[in-house]
């Protein structure tokens, strides 16, 4: 993905690469390593977030790479403890602070909870100052995003969301594209779910291209428009899960893995029970955590 000419085009002219990687659950030593290896097998989209605690191994990875700063598409995101106007604004500032960097490419609010539209705002006004190219959200849902349509003097460029054969975010998706507002997709591989890679169709079509299932799966979001963010910490599977680049989809088999959709979130699936406002409350009524204290 070294190559910008095959970076796609958001909604705000910036140009994303069309995969990325991601660094949930890693830890600091683990995140900077893997990073390293995302970087050096040519990944140019780093996601990581306030939230994974890792902000600051990113940055080290990004500047032992050698590459440029303009050579790397970042993104983190702002949990709903620090929304609102002021607080977003300071959180941006201490994000930058933790990353090593002057600006992100893409700021995104985390989840749809408290304060968004001030923190919007915050966006807004950090875009205006080069502080972030781009923004966006994730998890939000309908109100939300078109609480954010209706009061936003910025568009959002990109919404991530969970995305994969067993759960295609149809009806999400059909809102983002009346703004042409860019799929960023998570858990893009199922977040290690072996019957994903089990599936039949999709062992067909990988022995049929001579590809793995993770690759079949990486093209198929690829060609449906989407930026999947695979994670990893195994080299191969990193350098192995940008290798799709040499072979396309039939729109049969295309369709065959649109056929897979369940409609069943993994995310959803572990809050069974739980309703919106227990959910907020995760989020809203917690110590606020001490992301500078990270290595
Ligand atoms: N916005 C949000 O709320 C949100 C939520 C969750 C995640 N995310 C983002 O999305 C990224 C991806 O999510 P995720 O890590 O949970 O899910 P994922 O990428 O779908 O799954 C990662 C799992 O798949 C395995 N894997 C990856 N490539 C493989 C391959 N080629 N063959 C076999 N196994 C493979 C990894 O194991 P190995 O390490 O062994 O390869 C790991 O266990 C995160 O890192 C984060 O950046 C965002």
């Amino acid at each position: 993905m070294t190559d910008k000419s095959t970076w796609r085009t958001l909604n705000d002219g910036n140009k994303i690469p069309p995969i990325g990687f991601g660094v949930f659950m890693m830890e600091p030593d683990e995140c900077e390593k893997a990073t390293t290896d995302a970087l050096a097998a040519g990944y140019r989209l780093i996601d990581t977030a306030n939230a994974y605690m890792n902000e600051r191994a990113v940055g080290r990875a990004m500047r032992a790479s050698g590459l440029d700063r303009s050579e790397i598409f970042l993104t983190t995101k702002i949990m709903p403890i620090d929304f609102g106007y002021e607080k977003t604004a300071a959180a941006i500032d201490s994000t930058l602070a933790r990353l090593g960097t002057d600006y992100v490419d893409l700021l995104l609010l985390h989840i749809r909870f408290g304060d968004y539209l001030g923190a919007w705002r915050a966006m807004e006004e950090a875009l205006d100052a080069g502080k972030v190219r781009s923004i966006g959200f994730s998890n939000f849902e309908e109100p939300q995003i078109r609480d954010i349509y209706e009061h936003a003097r910025i568009m959002p460029a990109v919404d991530q969301i969970e995305c994969h054969p067993y759960f295609q975010e149809h009806a999400i998706r059909a809102i983002l594209a009346e703004k042409d507002v860019q799929v960023e997709c998570y858990y893009p591989v199922g977040h290690g779910d072996a019957r994903l890679f089990a599936e039949p169709a999709l062992k067909d079509i990988a022995a049929s291209h001579g590809k793995s299932v993770a690759q079949v799966i990486l093209r198929w979001h690829v060609q449906e428009g989407f930026i999947p963010l695979p994670k990893s910490t195994n080299p191969e599977h990193i350098k192995a899960n940008l290798d799709i680049f040499d072979f396309s989809l039939t729109d049969e088999e295309m369709s065959a893995i649109r056929a897979l959709d369940t409609d069943r979130s993994y995310f959803a699936d572990n809050l069974e029970g739980v309703t919106e406002e227990q959910h907020a409350a995760m989020f809203l009524n917690v110590e606020h955590p001490d992301y500078d204290a990270q290595k």
